[in-house]
């Protein structure tokens, strides 16, 4: 029999020797192939539809640092757009949609079965990777969390603050949390595909939970999470969840046990030492490199490495970033930080 792939052998809760390393955005605007590869297909969302392309970068960062894990290539945002929500990126600025924050713009969005249409590039780009990656890389599906995806649909972009969401919420909490079921029902049957279609592990994005504070943290950042996961063990008990919560500082504390996740994803809000103590005491960890290094370099960049693989070397750990790699950042320091987490 092959040896268990090592981010498994993580999530399952072994402490290896040295932890199995992926990195958020690792098929992104840094690597001049990528670069290369998005101009052939256009734009950023007909590379995420184009199966054979988006393949094709997800391996990317997979032939150059020879990573353990590989996302699949595509975004968040298309379970919107699946949803029936206009969707489009404005070059420098970001992503943009149709708004909903009135009953009727929510009357016409599809229903949790119609979403597969829309995404079954998605699908067969899953296909793709599962033949094609190398034996030992563990192919990582995902999508983003209920509250996070509801942001941008609320608002139509990105928001500093998430205002008109907290709005929402206030003035038609109805609406806000028909919408939050209807995500919450059609992630489900979203990464229920893409499991099918070979996806080993799934990660949920909940990027935007730390602006949600008390009961709204546990309403609406918790418990979508917690009955999504419920839901995908009941059919795929065997399959691990990570779960990213960012920013959602002491409430990452029993987070997995809440949720029932396998694993939780920790950004730079936190340090190392901090969630060795709090939060590994409870399973897996992934994270929590600060992503400037891989812009600014040199020697901090391998203290700092070195620092977060020591604080979580007692329990299980996947090494990652905090939160995404910048288009901003050296490649070469990509290869540093491997090397130092491998002691190569
Ligand atoms: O991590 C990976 O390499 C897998 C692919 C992936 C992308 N987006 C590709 C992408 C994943 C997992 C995401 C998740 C995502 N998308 C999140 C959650 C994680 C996070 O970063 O907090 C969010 C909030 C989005 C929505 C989104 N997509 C925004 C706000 C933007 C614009 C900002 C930016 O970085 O340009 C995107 C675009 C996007 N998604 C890019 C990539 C590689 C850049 C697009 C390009 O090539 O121009």
């Amino acid at each position: 029999m092959a040896e268990m792939k090592k981010i498994l052998r993580s999530l399952a809760g072994e402490v290896l020797e040295t932890p199995p390393i992926w990195m958020m955005r690792q098929a992104g605007r840094y690597l001049p192939e990528y670069r290369a590869t998005r101009a052939e297909a256009g734009d950023f969302l007909s590379l995420c539809y184009n199966s054979d392309l988006a393949a094709e970068v997800t391996l990317q960062p997979i032939r150059r640092y020879g990573f353990d894990a590989a996302i699949l290539f595509s975004d968040i945002l298309l379970l919107p757009q699946a949803l029936g929500a206009d969707l489009w990126f404005v070059t420098g600025e970001g992503p943009r949609l149709s708004t909903i924050t009135r009953d009727e713009e929510f009357a016409i969005l599809k229903g949790v079965d119609d979403i597969h249409e829309t995404l079954s590039p998605i699908y067969e780009t899953v296909r793709i990777l599962a033949r094609e990656l190398p034996e030992h890389t563990t192919l990582i599906g995902f999508a983003g969390a209920p509250w996070t995806v509801a942001t941008y649909m609320i608002a139509g972009r990105g928001t500093p603050d998430q205002g008109p969401a907290h709005a929402l919420k206030g003035q038609n909490r109805d609406l806000f949390e028909k919408l939050i079921e209807r995500l919450t029902l059609s992630t489900v049957e979203y990464l229920a595909e893409q499991i099918e279609a070979g996806a080993e592990v799934v990660k949920l994005f909940d990027s935007w939970a730390g602006s949600l504070k008390g009961q709204d943290f546990h309403d609406f950042a918790l418990e979508p999470v917690r009955q999504i996961i419920a839901a995908l063990k009941e059919r795929f008990p065997n399959v691990p969840i990570i779960a990213f919560p960012r920013e959602a500082s002491d409430n990452y504390i029993g987070f997995a046990s809440a949720t029932g996740a396998d694993c939780v994803a920790v950004d730079n809000s936190v340090s190392p030492e901090w969630v060795a103590q709090n939060v590994q005491t409870d399973g897996c960890v992934q994270g929590n490199l600060k992503s400037s290094h891989m812009v600014s370099g040199g020697l901090a960049l391998i203290d700092e490495t070195r620092r977060v693989v020591d604080a979580l070397s007692e329990g299980p750990h996947i090494f990652n970033l905090g939160h995404g790699i910048t288009p901003d950042a050296d490649p070469e320091n990509v290869q540093i930080m491997v090397d130092t987490v491998r002691g190569a």
